[in-house]
Protein backbone atom coordinates (compact mmCIF):
# COMPACT_ATOMS: atom_id res chain seq x y z
CA UNK A 1 0.00 0.00 0.00
CA UNK A 2 1.27 3.81 -0.50
CA UNK A 3 1.32 5.60 2.70
CA UNK A 4 1.62 9.20 3.18
CA UNK A 5 2.76 11.07 5.97
CA UNK A 6 3.61 14.76 6.25
CA UNK A 7 5.51 16.86 8.28
CA UNK A 8 4.29 19.29 10.99
CA UNK A 9 4.42 22.20 8.62
CA UNK A 10 2.54 19.91 6.18
CA UNK A 11 5.12 18.42 3.77
CA UNK A 12 4.00 15.30 2.56
CA UNK A 13 6.06 12.21 1.41
CA UNK A 14 4.73 8.94 0.29
CA UNK A 15 6.01 5.79 -0.37
CA UNK A 16 4.89 1.85 -0.06
CA UNK A 17 4.88 -0.16 2.52
CA UNK A 18 3.51 -3.94 3.38
CA UNK A 19 0.14 -3.67 5.07
CA UNK A 20 0.71 -6.97 7.60
CA UNK A 21 -2.36 -7.10 9.13
CA UNK A 22 -5.77 -5.13 8.72
CA UNK A 23 -8.82 -5.61 11.59
CA UNK A 24 -11.26 -3.68 12.94
CA UNK A 25 -8.62 -1.79 15.33
CA UNK A 26 -7.01 -0.70 11.87
CA UNK A 27 -4.13 -1.11 9.46
CA UNK A 28 -0.86 -2.08 10.59
CA UNK A 29 2.50 -1.78 9.55
CA UNK A 30 6.24 -2.08 10.52
CA UNK A 31 8.92 -0.24 9.97
CA UNK A 32 11.87 1.29 11.35
CA UNK A 33 11.14 4.08 14.40
CA UNK A 34 13.98 6.31 13.40
CA UNK A 35 13.13 6.38 9.86
CA UNK A 36 11.62 9.43 7.56
CA UNK A 37 8.53 8.10 7.91
CA UNK A 38 8.44 7.31 11.63
CA UNK A 39 9.79 11.27 12.42
CA UNK A 40 6.53 12.13 10.22
CA UNK A 41 4.53 10.42 12.01
CA UNK A 42 5.74 11.45 15.37
CA UNK A 43 5.58 14.92 15.02
CA UNK A 44 1.98 14.77 13.13
CA UNK A 45 0.02 11.54 13.67
CA UNK A 46 -2.20 11.61 10.71
CA UNK A 47 -1.62 9.57 7.48
CA UNK A 48 -3.01 8.68 4.74
CA UNK A 49 -3.36 5.13 2.56
CA UNK A 50 -3.84 3.91 -0.96
CA UNK A 51 -4.57 0.80 -2.55
CA UNK A 52 -5.09 0.04 -6.08
CA UNK A 53 -6.06 -2.92 -8.08
CA UNK A 54 -5.49 -2.38 -11.54
CA UNK A 55 -6.87 -5.63 -13.13
CA UNK A 56 -10.22 -4.75 -11.28
CA UNK A 57 -10.23 -1.68 -11.38
CA UNK A 58 -10.59 -0.85 -7.91
CA UNK A 59 -9.22 1.81 -5.18
CA UNK A 60 -9.34 2.05 -1.35
CA UNK A 61 -8.66 5.27 0.04
CA UNK A 62 -7.90 5.79 4.21
CA UNK A 63 -7.05 8.62 6.43
CA UNK A 64 -6.41 8.65 10.04
CA UNK A 65 -4.24 8.49 13.04
CA UNK A 66 -1.50 6.30 13.84
CA UNK A 67 -0.39 5.12 17.02
CA UNK A 68 2.16 2.55 17.79
CA UNK A 69 1.64 -1.32 18.29
CA UNK A 70 2.35 -3.07 21.62
CA UNK A 71 6.06 -3.97 22.04
CA UNK A 72 4.50 -7.40 22.56
CA UNK A 73 2.99 -7.12 19.37
CA UNK A 74 6.05 -5.95 17.00
CA UNK A 75 8.23 -8.99 18.93
CA UNK A 76 5.97 -11.07 17.82
CA UNK A 77 6.04 -10.39 14.45
CA UNK A 78 10.06 -9.89 14.30
CA UNK A 79 10.14 -13.44 15.35
CA UNK A 80 8.35 -14.49 12.51
CA UNK A 81 10.94 -12.67 10.31
CA UNK A 82 13.92 -14.24 7.66
CA UNK A 83 17.08 -13.87 9.52
CA UNK A 84 18.89 -11.56 6.98
CA UNK A 85 15.55 -9.49 7.60
CA UNK A 86 16.29 -9.38 11.66
CA UNK A 87 19.40 -8.66 10.90
CA UNK A 88 18.66 -5.91 8.41
CA UNK A 89 17.01 -4.31 11.13
CA UNK A 90 19.78 -3.43 13.41
CA UNK A 91 22.43 -3.03 10.91
CA UNK A 92 20.27 -0.14 8.15
CA UNK A 93 19.65 3.12 9.92
CA UNK A 94 16.60 3.65 7.60
CA UNK A 95 16.49 6.71 5.77
CA UNK A 96 19.99 7.87 6.86
CA UNK A 97 22.67 8.92 4.08
CA UNK A 98 24.41 5.93 4.02
CA UNK A 99 28.28 5.48 2.77
CA UNK A 100 28.95 2.90 0.03
CA UNK A 101 30.22 -0.41 1.86
CA UNK A 102 29.46 0.59 5.20
CA UNK A 103 25.46 -1.25 5.29
CA UNK A 104 27.83 -4.27 4.62
CA UNK A 105 29.80 -3.71 7.07
CA UNK A 106 26.93 -2.99 9.30
CA UNK A 107 25.15 -6.70 8.38
CA UNK A 108 28.67 -8.36 8.93
CA UNK A 109 28.94 -6.69 12.42
CA UNK A 110 25.06 -7.36 13.21
CA UNK A 111 25.33 -11.23 12.44
CA UNK A 112 28.89 -12.01 14.53
CA UNK A 113 27.32 -10.26 17.12
CA UNK A 114 24.39 -12.64 17.24
CA UNK A 115 26.20 -15.33 15.93
CA UNK A 116 24.99 -19.01 17.47
CA UNK A 117 21.80 -16.74 19.39
CA UNK A 118 18.02 -15.59 18.11
CA UNK A 119 18.49 -11.69 17.02
CA UNK A 120 16.05 -9.78 19.05
CA UNK A 121 13.49 -7.55 18.70
CA UNK A 122 15.58 -3.67 18.46
CA UNK A 123 14.26 -1.14 19.94
CA UNK A 124 14.04 1.27 16.95
CA UNK A 125 11.78 -1.38 15.16
CA UNK A 126 8.01 -2.05 15.37
CA UNK A 127 4.69 -1.66 13.83
CA UNK A 128 2.55 1.06 13.66
CA UNK A 129 -1.61 1.09 13.46
CA UNK A 130 -4.00 3.38 11.80
CA UNK A 131 -6.98 3.90 12.80
CA UNK A 132 -9.25 4.72 10.23
CA UNK A 133 -11.91 7.89 10.26
CA UNK A 134 -12.21 8.03 6.72
CA UNK A 135 -12.74 5.27 3.87
CA UNK A 136 -13.36 5.36 0.44
CA UNK A 137 -14.09 2.70 -2.22
CA UNK A 138 -13.47 3.68 -5.96
CA UNK A 139 -14.83 0.99 -8.20
CA UNK A 140 -13.96 1.92 -11.90
CA UNK A 141 -17.09 1.70 -14.64
CA UNK A 142 -16.74 1.39 -18.49
CA UNK A 143 -19.48 4.58 -18.57
CA UNK A 144 -16.26 6.29 -16.74
CA UNK A 145 -19.07 7.34 -13.87
CA UNK A 146 -16.62 5.80 -11.52
CA UNK A 147 -18.66 4.68 -8.16
CA UNK A 148 -16.89 5.95 -5.16
CA UNK A 149 -18.48 5.66 -1.60
CA UNK A 150 -16.79 7.53 1.20
CA UNK A 151 -17.80 6.46 4.66
CA UNK A 152 -16.56 9.01 7.63
CA UNK A 153 -16.64 9.16 11.53
CA UNK A 154 -15.31 11.34 14.51
CA UNK A 155 -11.62 10.70 14.85
CA UNK A 156 -12.42 8.73 18.29
CA UNK A 157 -14.67 6.44 16.89
CA UNK A 158 -18.43 5.52 16.40
CA UNK A 159 -20.68 5.12 14.18
CA UNK A 160 -19.90 5.97 10.33
CA UNK A 161 -21.86 7.43 7.74
CA UNK A 162 -21.63 7.11 4.06
CA UNK A 163 -21.87 9.20 1.00
CA UNK A 164 -21.65 8.62 -2.50
CA UNK A 165 -19.54 11.23 -4.41
CA UNK A 166 -19.12 12.39 -7.89
CA UNK A 167 -16.50 10.93 -9.81
C1 LIG B 1 6.85 -3.48 -2.25
C2 LIG B 1 7.53 -2.70 -1.17
C3 LIG B 1 7.27 -3.02 0.15
C4 LIG B 1 7.89 -2.31 1.19
N1 LIG B 1 7.57 -2.62 2.48
C5 LIG B 1 8.12 -1.89 3.48
C6 LIG B 1 7.71 -2.12 4.84
O1 LIG B 1 6.84 -2.94 5.15
N2 LIG B 1 8.32 -1.37 5.80
C7 LIG B 1 9.27 -0.43 5.51
O2 LIG B 1 9.77 0.20 6.44
N3 LIG B 1 9.64 -0.17 4.24
C8 LIG B 1 9.09 -0.87 3.23
N4 LIG B 1 9.45 -0.61 1.92
C9 LIG B 1 10.45 0.46 1.68
C10 LIG B 1 9.77 1.83 1.73
O3 LIG B 1 9.07 2.07 0.52
C11 LIG B 1 10.77 2.98 1.99
O4 LIG B 1 11.79 2.96 1.02
C12 LIG B 1 11.42 2.89 3.37
O5 LIG B 1 10.50 2.45 4.35
C13 LIG B 1 12.00 4.23 3.78
O6 LIG B 1 10.98 5.20 3.79
P1 LIG B 1 11.12 6.58 4.59
O7 LIG B 1 12.52 7.06 4.34
O8 LIG B 1 10.09 7.50 4.03
O9 LIG B 1 10.88 6.29 6.05
C14 LIG B 1 8.83 -1.29 0.89
C15 LIG B 1 9.07 -0.96 -0.45
C16 LIG B 1 8.42 -1.65 -1.46
C17 LIG B 1 8.68 -1.24 -2.89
Amino acid sequence: MVLSTATARGVPSSRVVLLKEVDSDGFVFFTNYNSRKSAELEANPYAALAFHWREVSRQVRVVGKVAKVSRAESEAYFATRPRGSQLGAWASAQSSAVGEGALAAAVEDAAKRFEGKDVPCPEHWGGWRLTPFEVEFWAGQPSRLHDRFRYTRAEDGGEWAVDRLAP
